[in-house]
């Protein structure tokens, strides 16, 4: 039974990724849309604002004196363009919102930045196998089509793909930095996941992907489920795209 910690735990693949981990692990799930306190004999929830730098260090330094070292931190949350226009007064599209930039930047990529920190701060070990996971989109490396989002109410920012191209870049600097100390960092890149979206958005979405078909909760879990095996450890600074193939065009 390993030891994960799992950021961002309450949204669409959160939650389907705490209920499976905690099938076989012990979990600690943290998340801004979450109480403290216990569900289940394996999960354990917190709150958490992962921009707060001083909440971040209390966190990993408070689960390592109660808990133990950590094997597993997979930094899952995000500020999401859809969070954005939830949360914006008018709903006329801001493409070039400052606002959202550093909220999203700050939650994206610094965010994960800080778990990475205190996460080798105060559990990182030599002598263990341990993992990082990063979640990055397919929007990361490969621009949205800009067209398919014209008819509809939401969009993908600016902000949203810069965040997680950066996280590209720091899981490989983390990844050749620790490789050699027995943890490794990747990434999973998923494409989008189908969440009752209308009839429009998904053809002129699942056109652009091979497969024709939207992603499944389960399907982006296969990656993770992947880079946490035990065979997995000669897995390092990869990004891994589970998209139906809209990157091998
Ligand atoms: N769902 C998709 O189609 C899709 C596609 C590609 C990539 N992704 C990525 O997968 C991950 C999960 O996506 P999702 O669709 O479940 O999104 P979601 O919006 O449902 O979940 C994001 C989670 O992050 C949490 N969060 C936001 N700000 C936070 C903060 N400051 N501190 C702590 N937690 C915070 C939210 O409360 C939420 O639980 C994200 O990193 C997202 O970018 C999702």
């Amino acid at each position: 039974m390993k030891k994960i910690i799992l950021i961002g735990g309450s949204g669409i693949l959160g939650k389907y990724y705490a209920k499976k981990l905690s099938e076989n692990n012990q979990v600690h799930v943290a998340d801004i849309g979450l109480k403290k306190g216990r569900s289940g004999n394996n999960r354990y929830n917190y709150f958490l604002d992962i921009r707060k730098e001083e909440k971040i260090t209390e966190f990993f330094r408070s689960l390592k004196k109660k808990y133990g070292t950590f094997d597993i931190l997979i930094n899952n949350a995000a500020f999401t363009t859809e969070m954005a226009l939830k949360k914006a007064k008018s709903k006329k599209k801001d493409y070039f919102s400052t606002k959202i930039w550093d909220q999203t930047i700050n939650t994206n990529l610094k965010g994960p930045f800080l778990a990475c920190k205190y996460f080798i701060k105060y559990h990182h070990n030599k002598k263990i196998d341990q993992r990082v996971i990063n979640v990055g989109t397919i929007y990361g490396l490969y621009s949205p089509h800009h067209k398919i989002y014209d008819s509809q109410n939401f969009f993908s920012s600016i902000s949203y793909s810069s965040s997680k191209a950066g996280l590209v870049g720091m899981t490989r600097w983390l990844a050749t930095k620790y490789a050699k100390e027995k943890t490794s960092f990747n990434l999973i890149s998923p494409a989008g996941v189908f969440n009752n979206h209308n009839k429009k958005f998904i053809s002129d979405y699942t056109n652009m992907i091979p497969k024709k078909k939207m992603a499944s909760e389960k399907q982006i879990y296969s990656a993770i489920e992947f880079l946490i095996s035990k065979n997995a450890d000669y897995v390092i600074g990869q990004n891994i795209f589970v998209d139906g193939g809209f990157s091998a065009w």
